[in-house]
């Protein structure tokens, strides 16, 4: 009987010091990320201006919050007396807060990497046995969002590692965002809601649409490719707690349909919008696209349920997000040529049983919306006739 009543005390403990902080990522996170454009070449005065491009830009009014510096950030040794980490005093020479004040000042939040294992991917100092010196480090520099990385974790386990980070974060004080990237390996799908905000499902994402691209121990995915595993985890996410797909490519050299299309599947996939293009001196294209509020919105609905894939036929995609009040509907053409599309409302009945909501046309007629061309194009009750270009999408909204 004692030892029962000791273990269940253990199970309870266990569960109640490891939840995260609740209420701080209802719709998916949003904000900016250096890694995909700059990896090692960040600095202060690179960092000063991302921030200031943000606001100028209008990605902050339109959502885009966290700028969220990833590797690289760090000198290659902790502080020999204290153990501390150490920003590079060659990047920011007046170190983190100095930076974290300047994100906070332009109305932003600030955001950080580490890695749980030893090192980080490129080498930096990692968390492994300092995760509550580490927590009490980006609560006194002002973070606001934690990326946590999974190299150089040879016999660590990823749930137990996870749960020791959120610990650690939650004792030291300071709301912050929890950020798995675990690549998707031990499913944190199944386990990391308690303990964070959002959970990398795939490897890394590479600025191209299909295939793969091989760096010899490892590859980067496409944006189908990533797409394309994305599906069957729908039930995992939802308010608080959010599958990754990985940040945005947006920008980044993909054609302007690939780039349309790629952030519209994000946003359908209620996937956190983390950008990786350069803010300075984006084209009026890809500013129109990452700042399109009418398509973000489908992303922050909150509701917060992934999209389910329809259909999928001759590469052409169906994909249909149920909203609190209204649907979102994306046809997507991996083609690399033009589709007709053509699509009978009446004669598809949508029936969710995640969400448990029907899409109905035939008991209640919706107006449409496409999100792109920004203009009204009838209402459910005539089939949609149209044609979607290469490698696009047209992307819709029902509503009553
Ligand atoms: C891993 C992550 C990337 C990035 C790099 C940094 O590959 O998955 O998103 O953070 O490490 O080294």
């Amino acid at each position: 009987m004692k030892r029962l009543i000791s273990t269940a005390i253990m199970f309870i403990s266990f569960y109640t010091n490891a939840q995260k902080f609740e209420g701080i990522a209802l719709t998916p996170p949003m904000g900016w990320n250096s890694w995909n454009t700059f990896e090692a070449n960040i600095n202060e005065k690179m960092v000063m201006e991302m921030a200031d491009a943000m606001v100028s830009s209008r990605m902050l009014d339109a959502g885009y919050v966290y700028l969220v510096l990833d590797d690289e950030w760090m000198a290659k040794d902790r502080d020999p007396i204290t153990g501390d980490l150490v920003p590079d005093p060659l990047k920011f020479p007046r170190g983190m807060k100095f930076v974290s004040d300047y994100v906070h000042s332009k109305g932003l939040k600030f955001g950080l990497y580490n890695c749980a294992g030893t090192l980080t991917c490129a080498g930096y100092p990692g968390t492994r046995g300092y995760e509550y010196q580490d927590a009490r480090f980006y609560a006194a520099v002002g973070t606001d969002y934690l990326k946590f990385d999974w190299c150089n974790t040879d016999g660590l386990n990823a749930q137990e590692a996870y749960q020791t980070m959120s610990k650690a974060l939650k004792k030291a004080g300071r709301p912050i965002i929890f950020s798995l990237c675990e690549w998707g390996g031990h499913k944190p799908w199944t386990w990391a809601a308690p303990l964070g905000h959002l959970w990398r499902t795939t490897g890394d994402i590479s600025a191209q649409f299909e295939g793969m691209q091989n760096h010899g121990s490892w590859s980067s995915l496409s944006v189908m490719k990533i797409l394309d595993s994305q599906d069957t985890l729908r039930k995992y996410a939802g308010p608080g707690h959010w599958n990754d797909p990985d940040m945005l490519e947006v920008g980044n050299g993909l054609s302007e349909s690939e780039n349309r299309a790629h952030f519209s599947m994000w946003c359908m996939l209620a996937a956190p919008l983390i950008a990786g293009n350069d803010l300075r001196k984006m084209s009026a294209s890809t500013k129109s696209i990452l700042t399109n509020k009418e398509v973000i919105a489908v992303n922050q609905d909150s509701l917060g349920i992934q999209a389910l894939k329809y259909s999928s036929k001759d590469s052409l995609e169906t994909w249909v997000k149920p909203l609190k009040n209204a649907w979102a509907v994306c046809f997507l053409n991996r083609k690399t040529i033009a589709q007709p599309i053509r699509f009978d409302w009446n004669a598809n009945l949508v029936e969710d049983t995640l969400s448990k909501r029907t899409l109905d046309t035939n008991k209640m007629v919706y107006k449409l919306r496409d999100l792109w061309s920004k203009k009204d194009v009838g209402t459910t009750m005539k089939t949609f006739e149209s044609t979607v270009p290469s490698h696009d999408v047209i992307m819709l909204l029902l509503s009553k």
